[in-house]
């Protein structure tokens, strides 16, 4: 492999002192830190980006990236289509993990637990924010089936594009039927902050109770190693 620099992670770290009892507020701010970093920092594009890691029915596992849509105490989530293979994978399997790497910040979080679909009416409004665009390439494509050719997806643009003129307007394009959120129900979520010579800092919480991310007294957590 071609060899790249060296880059020690000089990161703030994160200490014990730091750490809330539920790992909901860390969540936010660390999401939300990063979000507001966009405007000023170019290293730092998609900071919503999140490896989706799945597992097949025969238990084989895969991953691929999604943009994070949604982000409730319950856990982060994503739309993406029916067809695709992570969402057979969801069907068969139930589980999903996701982590979101922030690396100009030397920042990382990690979640695991059941997936679950996101209400329909969620699913709807956010749609309605996408480009008109987006909304016709959703239309076009039968995610992660082959195709022949480009050509045939610019066809079929083009004829939803006709079906569905650009109005300006949310709802100028129907909702496919294939489109779904799901979101990863946080059972174990995991801080990592890098730290010089890879001398990181690690804590991952468990919840040990029913509850989400910002319920008291169910959450345990432990620093790790690096
Ligand atoms: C930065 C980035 C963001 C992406 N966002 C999404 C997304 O939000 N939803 C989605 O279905 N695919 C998204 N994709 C495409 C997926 O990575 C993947 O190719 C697609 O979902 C099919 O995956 P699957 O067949 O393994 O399920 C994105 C890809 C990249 C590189």
């Amino acid at each position: 492999m071609t060899s790249v620099p060296r880059w020690d992670y000089v990161g703030e770290g994160l200490v014990e002192e730091q750490l809330p009892t539920v790992p909901w507020p860390l969540v936010q701010s660390w999401v939300e830190q990063a979000a507001a970093m966009v405007a000023t920092r170019p290293d730092l594009h998609e900071p919503t980006s999140m490896a989706i890691a799945t597992v097949d029915e025969g238990g084989r596992p895969d991953v691929r990236e999604c943009l994070m849509r949604f982000l409730s105490p319950v856990g982060p989530g994503f739309v993406s289509s029916r067809h695709s293979a992570k969402a057979a994978h969801i069907a068969a399997t139930g589980v999903l993990a996701t982590s979101l790497t922030w690396s100009p910040l030397f920042r990382a979080i990690r979640f695991r637990g059941p997936a679950v679909e996101i209400a329909q009416d969620e699913v709807d409004a956010y749609w309605g924010e996408r480009p008109w665009g987006s909304r016709i390439s959703a239309w076009a494509s039968r995610q992660s089936h082959p195709v022949a050719g480009r050509t045939e997806l610019e066809a079929a643009v083009a004829r939803y594009a006709a079906q569905w003129p650009d109005r300006g307007g949310p709802d100028d394009v129907p909702i496919p039927p294939d489109w779904v959120g799901y979101r990863v129900v946080a059972e174990q979520v995991e801080f990592w902050s890098g730290r010089s010579s890879r001398l990181h800092d690690r804590f991952r919480f468990v919840r040990e109770g029913a509850g989400d991310m910002a319920t008291v007294g169910i959450w345990t957590w432990r620093r790790l190693q690096p």
